[in-house]
């Protein structure tokens, strides 16, 4: 396994390039699923996540090339076959967003049944639900899910929580069913809207792009969709604008899809950070002292789960005591031991974890339990005095292209070493 090695205390300073998002990318590619067309998706990040499921689609009979300048283009199978194995679901959860498409596109569907994660039990029973009521039978054996359609109906889809990926699996299973569909409290994430503009492109007919009520007029066929490209990742976006103050630097973000960001720039300006938009970009810089917070985690547009563990890093050495609270995951607070061991002072009372900010954080070895919990850990070490090793990167590598590269470009003192070379070797 891999790790970073970190010597805290630089001022990062310097121009970084937001990508496309991980959560926009994985959807399309599986989306690709109901064309008869090759597909040309642009701006799709290098990541692990997407290479997983670059070998979904080919275990499926699909071609993936990825090129490295971010072009993915994917040619459809010759037979589309539906099986989705156990080895590449069990690395990658969201691989489950294939069986929707799979449903339309074949009327059928055998998916490995995801496990739990890090951050939470990650239920799938909104999925199975709503496609059940579209019309397919499911069973759950041997820890497959079977799924089969002769025929996907149109129906009203009423969500009891606004799931991302049972939104966009219900999305992708009405396109093509007969009549209409109408999902309420459907997830509104802007990733989401990114599919619904791309499955537009390949001509479904959908309303209520950006609600929460999502109308589908399901339609025989799709057309060509030519090309289409990824919305910027506005998580990546963040974690970044977190490193620009964490290190109390200046950092150009380029490509940071600010319009998507309402609530991440709220807090962050709340807690005193400096935002300029200008036409190279967003300049984030510190503006003096980091002032505590209360943060609450919600379906978007609230503030996002997936921001939580990197604004936990940067509350740790707030000017004060801030309560961040986790609505979205039941177990999404892991990071906060490795913090403490690196001289934070947070404590958990259930869903809410009470950050007294201290000084400064000192460098420490640490393991990385989960993608943004790592990333947050790598901010940690590049604010603390001394060095820190951040512990099996391998989660980061799932969600951040060249994260430690970017990082040095910024000025960090950020390496990767094997996990066994010890920082005196
Ligand atoms: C997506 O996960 C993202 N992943 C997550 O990002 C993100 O944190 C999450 O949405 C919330 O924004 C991808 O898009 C690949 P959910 P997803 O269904 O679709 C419960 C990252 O770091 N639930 O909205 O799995 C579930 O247990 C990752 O990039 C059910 O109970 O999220 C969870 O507590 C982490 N039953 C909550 O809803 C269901 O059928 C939110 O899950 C589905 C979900």
């Amino acid at each position: 396994m891999e790790k970073f090695l970190i010597r805290g205390g630089n001022r990062l300073k310097g121009t970084v390039k937001i990508g496309g998002a991980k959560n926009a990318a994985l959807k399309l590619m599986a989306a690709s699923i109901l064309s008869d067309d090759k597909v040309v998706l642009k701006n799709v990040p290098k990541i692990k996540d997407v290479f997983i499921m670059a070998k979904v689609l080919e275990e499926l009979g699909m071609k993936v090339d990825l090129s490295d300048s971010g072009t993915t283009t994917i040619t459809p199978a010759s037979s589309l076959r539906y099986e989705a194995s156990y080895e590449l679901v069990n690395q990658m959860r969201a691989s489950i967003i294939v069986l929707g498409p799979l449903l339309a596109q074949v009327g059928k569907a055998h998916v490995a049944l995801p496990g739990g994660c890090n951050i939470g039990l990650r239920k799938i029973d909104f999925h199975l639900r709503g496609l059940e009521k579209l019309g397919a039978k499911i069973r759950v054996k041997h820890g497959f899910i079977e799924a089969e359609a002769t025929v996907l109906k149109g129906t009203n889809i009423d969500f009891n929580f606004p799931s991302v990926g049972a939104t966009e699996n219900i999305l992708m299973a009405a396109v093509k069913a007969k009549g209409t569909t109408i999902i309420k409290n459907a997830a509104r994430e802007p990733e989401i809207t990114d599919l619904v503009y791309f499955l537009k492109q390949m001509g479904a007919k959908i309303d209520g792009a950006g609600t929460s009520c999502l109308v589908i007029k399901g339609v025989e066929k799709l057309r060509p969709t030519g090309e289409y490209t990824v919305v910027s990742d506005r998580i990546e976006a963040g974690t970044f604008m977190v490193v620009a103050v964490l290190s109390g630097g200046d950092v150009l973000i380029q490509n940071a899809p600010l319009n998507l960001m309402g609530m991440i720039k709220n807090k962050l300006i709340d807690a005193g950070v400096k935002i300029n938009e200008t036409d190279g970009g967003l300049r984030v810089s510190r503006n003096g002292e980091i002032k505590p917070l209360d943060i609450a985690t919600l379906p978007y547009p609230g503030f996002p789960t997936d921001m939580q563990a990197q604004m936990m890093a940067l509350l740790s050495v707030a000017n004060g005591t801030s309560i961040i609270t986790e609505n979205v995951f039941e177990n999404r607070f892991m990071l906060i031991d490795e913090l403490n061991r690196m001289g934070a002072n947070i404590r958990v009372q259930g869903p809410h974890a009470i950050v007294k900010g201290v000084d400064s954080l000192t460098g420490a070895s640490v393991r990385v339990t989960d993608l943004r919990g790592g990333a947050a850990l790598v901010l940690a070490g590049l604010a603390a005095k001394g060095v820190t090793e951040v512990n099996d990167v391998s989660h980061i590598d799932r969600g951040y292209e060249n994260f430690e590269i970017k990082l040095k470009s910024l000025g960090a003192d950020i390496s990767r070493l094997d996990e066994q070379n010890s920082p005196n070797a």
